[in-house]
């Protein structure tokens, strides 16, 4: 794939000058509590994009999508915050840089990361991209950094989204699943489970089309949630500080009470997620993943009944231990925790039952965690 890419790249526009790779990511555990200042437990994946990039001197991004032999042309010149088609995560890569040189950026990516498969392949982009220029203008900027930049890159679009997946994105070990405290940013890196274990995706097929606008208001309840029993606890300051008591005592509203409900329970699961992990008796993840599923369908109402019947559905499969909506929510993949081998007959029924209930068509991949994002000059 390397090959192909860095043959497009040369074809048109000669030597590219650095190279990146860039991962997507799962989650094992710890949904929408990254904007809550609460904890996540992320990987990069190994499957990624490839990207070429280099300089060029007529003051134009020059941008080529190899898989879907896409290529745009655009002005670098008052670059300012784009909303459509997948050129934004470049465009916007650049505004969040505040980049104002006449130099011009040449780019030929490509790759095995499924867009718009839930993995995260629009921060795998715009982390990748900033990482690449980064080091192709030396700006000698942070990971830390790149991270908030590649933030407001994609924040610039509408989804006013936490940092998880740029942090694993720009973080990620091999090996490694990152257990990241956004109370105070640390990150602290376990083992995942492998050999008798697997972790897969199974893609619903279902486009989360809502989540903008419902990932929004469910941020939106939460902020608000957290001022209203400020007011009763001057020391909380985020949902972080809250306990389920104080969301009994001072939240009135049903839905705030559910959704700050799921938050606090699901920052909890990650800590006994952590400490299965770290103890090596890893089998308890499974019903910790179903509790996070069952939390997030009906407190925090982001599954679907597709989502939903895909995940007990899963769990007839004897050595699927446990699965959950991951990411955003309203549709994409769920997250499976799988000791041993998935039997091909199983999964087969799996997809036929899951079809005809739906309609719609099941993706399956492996994932294991592998290193952030590489990147190298040529
Ligand atoms: C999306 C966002 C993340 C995170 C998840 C939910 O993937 O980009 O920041 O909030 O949803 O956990």
């Amino acid at each position: 794939m390397k090959d192909k890419i860095l043959g497009k790249y040369k074809k048109h526009f000669g030597n590219p000058q650095i190279y990146v790779k860039s991962p997507g990511r799962a989650n094992i555990i710890g949904e929408h509590t990254d904007y809550n200042h609460g904890l996540v437990f992320p990987f990069a994946i190994e499957q990624s994009i490839g990207m070429f990039i280099g300089k060029n001197d007529i003051g134009k991004l020059r941008l080529i999508a190899l898989d879907i032999e896409e290529e745009y042309i655009i002005d670098i010149s008052n670059l300012t915050f784009a909303t459509d088609g997948w050129t934004r995560y470049f465009i916007n890569s650049l505004v969040a840089l505040s980049y104002d040189q006449s130099t011009g950026i040449d780019i030929v990516f490509g790759g095995n990361l499924p867009q718009g498969g839930g993995v995260s392949s629009s921060s795998a982009l715009t982390c990748g991209f900033l990482a690449g220029v980064n080091q192709l203008f030396e700006y000698n900027h942070s990971l830390d950094d790149l991270v908030n930049l590649a933030s407001q890159a994609e924040n610039g679009i509408g989804l006013n989204g936490g940092i998880m997946d740029q942090t694993a994105i720009l973080k990620g070990e091999k090996g490694k699943a990152l257990m990241i405290d956004f109370a105070d940013f640390s990150v602290k890196k376990y083992q995942v489970p492998s050999e008798e274990y697997k972790f897969y995706l199974f893609n619903s097929g279902q486009k989360h089309n809502l989540v903008d606008t419902e990932y929004n208001k469910r941020r939106a309840t939460c902020d608000a949630a957290v001022v209203q029993v400020a007011r009763h606890r001057n020391n909380v300051k985020t949902l972080r500080d809250m306990m389920l008591s104080d969301v009994s005592q001072y939240l009135t509203d049903e839905r705030s009470r559910k959704r700050c409900t799921h938050v606090i329970e699901e920052n909890n699961r990650v800590i006994a997620a952590a400490q299965l992990m770290e103890s090596g008796n890893v089998d308890g993840l499974g019903e910790l993943l179903l509790a996070s599923h069952h939390s997030l369908s009906n407190n925090y109402e982001v599954s679907t009944p597709e989502v939903d019947y895909l995940v007990d559905r899963s769990q007839k499969i004897d050595n699927i231990l446990g699965s959950r909506i991951m990411g955003g929510g309203f549709g994409g993949c769920t997250i499976n925790f799988v000791k041993g081998e998935l039997a091909d007959s199983d999964v087969e029924k799996l997809w036929k039952d899951y079809n005809s209930k739906t309609g719609l068509n099941l993706e399956l991949y492996e994932v294991k965690a592998n290193d952030g994002v590489v990147t190298e000059r040529l």
